[in-house]
C-alpha cells in the first residue's frame, strides 16, 4: 500500500490532521451537549478538548487494526474548522472498518458531511482496502438518517433503549456499506464476493 497522501481536498473542504493550534475551533463544537453524546472522548473544559486535540493529532495513519485515522474539517473559503472524521481499522482478517463524525451544528446543512465522508469512503475502500464500513448513527437524529442514506449505506441494525446517556435511553442505528456497493462513479472496481479469507 502507497503511504496516505494528506491533506485531501473537497469542494468545499479541506481535510487535515488536526493541529496544536486547533484548540478554540474544537472547543465551539465539542462541548456542546448536543455533540457531546455523538463524541468518543467526553468533553467539558479547555484542558479535555486539549486532550482530545493531542489524542486526534497521532491519529494520522492505520498501521494495524485498532488503529483510527482523523481529520479536521477546514473551510476552504476562510479556513475554519467546521468538524471532524475518523475512520477506525477495526478488524484486519475480514477487513472492516468504521466512520464516525461531528461537526459544529452551526454548520450543519451546508453538505460538509456528505462531501467529507464521501472522501474517507473513497479513502477507506481505494486506499485501505477495507472491505465493510459500519457507521453507528442515533435513530432521533433524522439527519444523520438522511446522511447515511444519501450515501448509500444500508440500515442493518437497530438496538432499542440499549444503553443510557445522562439518564436518557438511547436508540442505537447500525448502517454498512460493503466495497463493491460503493457509488459506481467511484474508483472502486466491481469486485466479486469474496468467498473464504480465512
Ligand atoms: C446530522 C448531521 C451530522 C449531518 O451533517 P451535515 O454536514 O449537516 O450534513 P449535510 O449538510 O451533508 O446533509 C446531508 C443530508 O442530511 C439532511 N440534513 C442535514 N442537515 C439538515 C438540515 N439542517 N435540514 C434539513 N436536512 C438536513 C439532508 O437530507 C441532507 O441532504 P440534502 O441536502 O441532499 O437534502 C449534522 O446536521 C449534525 O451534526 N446534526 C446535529 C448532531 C447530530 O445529530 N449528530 C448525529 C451523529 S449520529
Amino acid at each position: 500500500m502507497s503511504s496516505l497522501r494528506l491533506p485531501i481536498e473537497t469542494d468545499h473542504l479541506v481535510l487535515r490532521p488536526f493541529e496544536r493550534g486547533d484548540l478554540e475551533a474544537v472547543c465551539r463544537y465539542h462541548v456542546l451537549p448536543t455533540v457531546q453524546r455523538y463524541v468518543e472522548r467526553p468533553t467539558r473544559y479547555h484542558e479535555d478538548v486539549a486532550k482530545v486535540i493531542s489524542i486526534m493529532r497521532d491519529q494520522v495513519e492505520l498501521h494495524r487494526p485498532g488503529d483510527t485515522l482523523t481529520l479536521a474539517m477546514v473551510r476552504k473559503g476562510d479556513h475554519a474548522l467546521v468538524g471532524q472524521v475518523s475512520l477506525r481499522w477495526s478488524d484486519a482478517t475480514a477487513s472492516q472498518g468504521e466512520l464516525r463524525f461531528a461537526i459544529d451544528p452551526a454548520e450543519s446543512g451546508k453538505g460538509y458531511l456528505t462531501q467529507a465522508l464521501t472522501a474517507l469512503i473513497d479513502l477507506a475502500f481505494d486506499h485501505f482496502r477495507i472491505h465493510r464500513l459500519m457507521v453507528r448513527c442515533d435513530g432521533r437524529s433524522h439527519h444523520s438518517v438522511k446522511l447515511m442514506q444519501k450515501l448509500g449505506l444500508r440500515l442493518e441494525a437497530h438496538y432499542r433503549e440499549h444503553a443510557l446517556f445522562q439518564g436518557e435511553w438511547d436508540e442505537e442505528l447500525h448502517f454498512a456499506l460493503l466495497d463493491r456497493e460503493w457509488r459506481p462513479s467511484a474508483q472502486v472496481v466491481d469486485l466479486p464476493v469474496r468467498g473464504r479469507v480465512a
